[in-house]
């Protein structure tokens, strides 16, 4: 296991991913109510490169015939098949057991340090 410094917090812009490319291995970071994660950019479906996906809410859990939207800026949609993803835990939305690849992020003094 490896720390390495990889950017600054600035950085990262708000509803976006800050890409960067650790020993040839591409990843998002993100920043999600204050709190730094950081995903690679491969999907666990089809492989997709997750990260270029949007960043949204998603529907909550309702009723029939009602639908509420929430969770802005939570969740990250994959551009190929639109499968949701937990931006904080990389869970996929619809319960299998298919998740994002994540690493550890730490932040010190507004550097931003990834454990691979
Ligand atoms: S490759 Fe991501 S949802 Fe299919």
């Amino acid at each position: 296991m490896a720390r390495i410094a990889v950017a600054k917090a600035a950085d990262v812009p708000d509803n976006g991913p800050l890409l960067v490319t650790v020993d040839g291995v591409e990843i998002g970071i993100y920043r999600v109510g204050g709190q730094y994660y950081a995903w690679r950019n491969v999907c666990p479906h089809e492989a997709a490169p997750v990260c270029v996906g949007m960043v949204c809410g998603t529907r909550l859990p309702s009723r029939v015939y009602e639908y509420h939207y929430g969770r802005e800026g939570e969740i990250l949609r994959c551009p190929w098949h639109g499968w949701e993803f937990d931006l904080k835990t990389g869970e996929h939305l619809a319960g299998t057991r298919k998740r994002l690849k994540g690493y550890p992020v730490e932040e010190e003094a507004g550097q931003l340090y990834i454990t691979v």
